[in-house]
């Protein structure tokens, strides 16, 4: 059975650039508090009204498609990692299909936020070494900007997230030993709400009576999405900052070791890993705790802030287009999101 390998990668981040300093004409925040505490300079947005996290997505996979050398018609399956979508439903995966013209494949969304992309990648690479599908195409791909709170409430979460999108054309390998080697998955559900979006959701408080959901009136029809909801500021992203960044730094490079153990391998054996783009503090420590050097990891934060599925591709091609990464190496990629959810992939490229 062969691995399957990605034969093409492609990135896009949108045009307006936002500094930290562009941030304080909205919030009660400084260059200083966000640098020290994420690493983070500046990040992008989508443009308001004509860009989408789909046609960010479609963006990124053009490029990844000529860069595979196939053309829309033959890709045979699509998987769309995301967590701000075009619309509640349906998913990104089926307005990709769409808009690149292609022929009535399938189309899978994956919400597994900032593991995603690693999720998505799993996935596309159990039916690629199956013989199912001979071409796919992965994407991460996310618009926060639409979705923060960029008062001074919201300041915490903000200015961590940014926007773009990343792909990938996933086929069979063609050499013995290269491509994706192993894929690790993993959740803990107990710390669900320590970094979420309560609402609009079904939940009526049954999971997370500690943030009640405000309804106007509790009656059918009127919970999924109340003006008492808004007015809270419930459609907001929550984060429990400080419990996020304790459980990152244990299980990112737990989920680095599990890879490279699984293989017989061990960091030394590594030439780049791609951590997710959380906060450079958090990718610091988990260098510091794996005893990677420098030249063997690649972050970019600093220009792009947390893309949430988007980062681990947006990096990934980043660090190759820049000839970080080349054929033979063997690249790690590292994921930890909300849920929690942490994955980890072990890629000879
Ligand atoms: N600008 C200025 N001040 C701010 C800002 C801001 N943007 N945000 C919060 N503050 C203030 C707070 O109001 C608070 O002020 P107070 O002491 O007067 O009450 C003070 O800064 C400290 O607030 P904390 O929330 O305790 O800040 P902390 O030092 O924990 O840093 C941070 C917050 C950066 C989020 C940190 O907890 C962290 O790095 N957590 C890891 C989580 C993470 O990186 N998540 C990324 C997304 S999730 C993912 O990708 C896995």
């Amino acid at each position: 059975m062969l691995n399957s390998k990605i034969a093409g990668i492609g990135f896009y981040v949108p045009k307006n650039t936002y500094t930290n300093e562009d941030l304080k004409k909205y919030m009660d925040t400084s260059d200083e508090w966000i640098q020290e505490r994420t690493g983070i300079q500046e990040r992008h947005y989508a443009d308001r009204l004509t860009e989408t996290t789909t046609t960010m997505g479609v963006e990124a996979a053009k490029i990844a498609m000529e860069r595979a050398g196939t053309t829309p018609d033959e890709i045979d399956f699509i998987v769309f990692a995301t967590l701000s979508p075009d619309y509640y439903f349906p998913g990104c995966g089926v307005l990709l299909q769409r808009e690149l013209k292609m022929k009535e494949i399938g189309a899978l969304d994956v919400r597994n936020q900032c593991s995603g992309f690693v999720y998505a990648l799993s996935v596309a690479d159990q039916f690629i070494k199956t013989g199912m599908y001979k071409n796919i195409l992965v994407v991460g791909s996310e618009k926060h900007s639409f979705g923060l709170d960029f008062s001074t409430r919201g300041r915490n979460v903000t200015v961590i997230f940014g926007d773009g999108a990343g792909a990938v054309v996933l086929q069979p390998a063609t050499r013995e030993g290269q491509g994706i080697l192993s894929t690790h998955l993993h959740s803990d559900g107990s710390s669900a709400e320590i970094l979420a979006m309560y609402n609009p959701g079904t939940h009526a408080n049954h999971w997370s009576p500690q943030f009640p959901a405000k309804f106007d009136e509790a009656e059918i029809g009127q919970m999924f999405m109340s003006h008492a909801m808004i007015d809270e500021a419930q459609n907001f992203p929550y984060m429990d900052g400080p419990a996020v960044f304790k459980k990152a730094i244990v299980k990112l490079p737990e989920a680095v070791e599990e890879s490279l153990k699984q293989n017989g391998l061990t960091t030394a054996d590594l030439n780049m890993l791609i951590p997710h783009q959380a906060n450079l503090r958090i990718a610091q420590f988990v260098q510091q705790k794996l005893h990677l050097r420098d030249d063997q990891v690649h972050n970019n934060i600093q220009r792009y802030g947390n893309t949430t599925a988007a980062s681990v591709p947006i990096a990934l091609c980043e660090a190759w287009e820049m000839g970080k990464i080349k054929e033979g190496d063997l690249v790690c990629l590292a994921a930890f999101g909300s849920g929690f959810t942490w994955a980890s992939a072990l890629i000879r490229w």
